[in-house]
């Protein structure tokens, strides 16, 4: 664990980001293990999306750090940050609709390696195969998440779950260190909520780092080895969620609220 600590795969120290004078963050400060599934936690409107926003540089913070895998990577742009070995899902999966599922996953790594234009016109040779290669890591991919069978259907014709998992799928085919999920459960039915908990927990067997943002805290609890608590933009508080239910502030501002609301939503 000692190990863990001292060397985290992400740190945010004081992040801050405003919106026309909503602050939304206010002083995130915390460190992911490596790892390890680390769980991001905290009601409505704590600021969860917009931190894993401001750490994969799809917005630019007003102020403080990031740096992943002790890598500065403060105010860099998101394929740099892709790059460096962070990918992230949206709570709203983005998947390119009027393309098919396996060119979804095409595009995403595509993306990722950083297309090399040059490499199109004088080396063709080198293109192609480096194109098969990477269709065929991308069938072992939809073969792994159940949409193997779907690989030419429009991603507009998936249904939500299978969003999520197309949207799992995206970011994996890049091979992150870390993994930030936002919400990859909501709106799941009960027996793809099992599955895709136990696709994460075999992305960490694998030696993947992952930061997931979660309501439901009986997941949580079952696949989550470290949990950070957010409220109005700060970390209130890190630690198991056994310790956590025991910290009077953390209830307070969310368990109890959640605990009263049968889970939350
Ligand atoms: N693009 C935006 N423009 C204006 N306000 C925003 C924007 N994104 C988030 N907010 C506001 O910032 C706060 C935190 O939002 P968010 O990060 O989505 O919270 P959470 O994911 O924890 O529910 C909320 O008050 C929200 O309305
Ligand atoms: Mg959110």
């Amino acid at each position: 664990m000692a190990n863990e600590l001292t060397n985290p795969i992400l740190s945010t120290r004081d992040l801050k980001k405003s919106f026309l004078g909503v602050t939304a963050v206010n002083g995130a400060t915390f460190d992911v293990p490596r790892n390890l599934i680390t769980a991001l936690i905290g009601p409505n409107g704590a600021g969860k999306t917009t931190v894993v926003s401001l750490i994969s540089g799809q917005i630019k913070a007003d102020s403080g750090q990031v740096s992943i895998d002790g890598v500065d990577v403060s105010g860099w742009p998101a394929h740099r940050i892709s790059q460096q070995g962070l990918m992230r899902t949206f709570q709203l999966s983005r998947e390119l609709g009027g393309m098919t599922v396996l060119e979804n996953l095409m595009v995403s790594a595509r993306r990722q390696s950083g297309e090399n234009l040059l490499n199109v016109f004088l080396r063709p040779g080198a293109v192609k195969k480096e194109e098969q290669a990477l269709a065929e890591r991308a069938l072992e991919i939809l073969n792994r998440y159940g949409l193997y069978h779907l690989r030419d259907s429009r991603a507009q014709a998936l249904s939500g779950g299978q969003k999520k998992l197309l949207e799992i799928s995206r970011a994996v085919i890049a091979d992150p260190k870390i993994l930030l999920l936002d919400e990859p459960m909501a709106g799941v039915n009960p027996a793809l909520i099992e599955k895709i908990g136990e696709y994460i927990i075999d992305l960490r067997n694998g030696g993947m780092s992952i930061l997931m943002i979660e309501h439901n805290l009986g997941i949580v609890e079952k696949i989550c080895d470290n949990v950070i608590v957010l409220a109005e933009g700060r970390t209130l508080a890190t630690g198991k969620m056994s310790e956590l239910r025991e910290n009077e502030e953390v209830v307070r501002a969310y368990l109890g609220e959640v605990i009263n609301a049968d889970n939350g939503r």
